[in-house]
């Protein structure tokens, strides 16, 4: 039985990559062997002993490759413990109903399989990053460009994830 950690992630600009990455080598620092890739690149789940999935927000959705990934695996991922992240703009500003909306993100996937733990990050909008029509939509929204992500809040929660994930 392999002692590996699988990072799957789904971006449509970028910031999910490098959330994901960070995810990944909080959990190595804390002496777990992992790997991240792109959601859509991953064949088989057999190798993994926990699985952690993550994706950008777009249009209140999860980017849809990470979507069927949980549920093209979900016999797989309903055998070994999974948690979930989100980056999204919404949680620049943490407040209670923030919360709620960023955590109905997730209800999709959530009824697919169960985790064990959500991290909901606050992400980046860069326009020269987007394609055309992403860019002038955000520029329509007035969504002003940023990057928001808090790495502290991540390492955090992949410290956490990493106790709670490998403990059972
Ligand atoms: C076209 C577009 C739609 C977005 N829709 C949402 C949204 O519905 N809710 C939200 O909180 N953030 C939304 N965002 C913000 C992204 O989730 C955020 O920029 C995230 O960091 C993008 O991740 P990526 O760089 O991995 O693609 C949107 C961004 C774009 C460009």
């Amino acid at each position: 039985m392999s002692d590996k950690i699988l990072v799957a992630y789904a971006t449509k600009a970028g910031s999910t990559a490098e959330v994901a990455e960070a995810v990944g080598q909080e959990l190595r620092d804390a002496g777990a062997e992992v790997e991240v890739q792109p959601a859509k690149e991953v064949k088989d789940l057999s190798p993994y002993k926990a699985v952690i999935v993550g994706s950008a927000i777009r249009m209140g959705k999860w980017v849809p490759e990470a979507t069927s990934f949980v549920e093209k695996n979900r016999e797989a991922l309903s055998q070994v413990p999974v948690a979930y992240f989100v980056v999204c703009m919404t949680m620049k500003d943490d407040t209670e109903e923030n919360h709620r909306t960023v955590e109905a993100y997730l209800d999709p996937v959530c009824e697919i399989v169960e985790p064990l733990d959500k991290g909901l990050f606050a992400g980046t909008i860069n326009y020269s990053k987007l394609s055309f029509p992403a860019r002038t939509m955000s520029k329509a929204m007035k969504v002003s460009e940023g990057d928001f992500r808090d790495w502290e809040a991540i390492g955090a929660w992949a410290r956490q994830v990493h106790s709670r994930l490998t403990r059972g």
